[in-house]
C-alpha cells in the first residue's frame, strides 16, 4: 500500500492535527502525515507534531507584504515535501483563490458547525443563541468561497439544557476527531468523488 502524503496546516493547538496523526498509526491506515505547518509560531501543536517526529514549518503571515506572497511560501513548502493532500486543522488565514484551485479536491477543512448552518467563527456561541437543539461538525472540501465547499462528512451533537458554550465545544470537538480520520481515509482511498456540490462516497 502507498500511502498518500498528507501535509496539515494549523495556527494553534492542533488537536485535530493530533486525532489525524494517531489515526495514521493504524497499520491499514491510507495516508501518513509528512509535515506540519503553522502561520503562527507559538502554535502549541507544533511542538506535539515534533514529538511525534513528523517534520514541521513556521510560514509567518506577518512576514509576508501580501496573501499571494504567503501563500507562495506555503505552496514551496508542500511542493518540497511532496504533499500530495493537504488538511486544513484550525488554520485560521484565508487562502487566495488561487492556491485553492491548485489543490482542488485534494485540500479538507474542519469546521465547528452543522454547514450550511453556521458558517463563520464563534459558532458554539451563536448557536446557543439561535436556541438550536442539534449543533456538530463538518468537513468538507476547500472551495475559495469559506466555509462552502462540498461536504464529505458530518456528525451531530445534541445542544443540552444547561450548555454553555465551553460544553457545547468540549462535545463538538470530540465528534471533529472522530469524523476527520474517517474523511481523510476515504479520500486518501480515492473513494470520494465530487459531483457539482456533493460528495459520493464509493463503497
Ligand atoms: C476546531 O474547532 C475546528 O473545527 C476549527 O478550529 C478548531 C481547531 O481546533 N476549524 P484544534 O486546533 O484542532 O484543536
Amino acid at each position: 500500500m502507498t500511502r498518500k502524503r498528507v501535509g496539515i496546516l494549523i495556527s494553534g493547538r492542533g488537536s485535530n492535527m493530533a486525532a489525524l496523526i494517531e489515526a495514521t498509526h493504524a497499520k491499514d491506515y491510507p495516508a501518513e502525515i509528512i509535515l506540519v505547518i503553522s502561520n503562527r509560531p507559538d502554535a502549541s501543536g507544533i511542538k506535539f507534531a515534533e514529538s511525534k517526529g513528523i517534520a514541521t514549518a513556521i510560514v509567518d503571515h506577518k512576514k509576508f507584504a501580501s496573501r499571494e506572497a504567503f501563500d507562495a511560501a506555503l505552496q514551496h513548502e508542500l511542493a518540497a515535501a511532496k504533499i500530495e493532500i493537504v488538511c486544513l486543522a484550525g488554520f485560521m488565514r484565508v487562502l487566495t483563490d488561487d492556491f485553492v484551485k491548485s489543490w482542488q479536491g485534494r485540500m479538507l477543512n474542519i469546521h465547528p458547525s452543522l454547514l450550511p448552518a453556521f458558517k463563520g467563527t464563534q459558532t458554539h456561541k451563536r448557536v446557543l443563541e439561535a436556541g438550536a437543539k442539534i449543533h456538530g461538525a463538518t468537513v468538507h472540501f476547500v472551495v475559495p468561497k469559506l466555509d462552502s465547499g462540498p461536504v464529505v462528512m458530518q456528525a451531530e451533537v445534541p445542544v443540552l439544557p444547561g450548555d454553555d458554550e465551553e460544553k457545547l465545544a468540549t462535545r463538538v470537538i470530540q465528534a471533529e476527531h472522530r469524523i476527520y480520520p474517517v474523511a481523510l481515509r476515504l479520500l486518501a482511498e480515492g473513494r470520494l468523488k465530487i459531483a457539482g456540490e456533493k460528495v459520493i462516497v464509493a463503497a
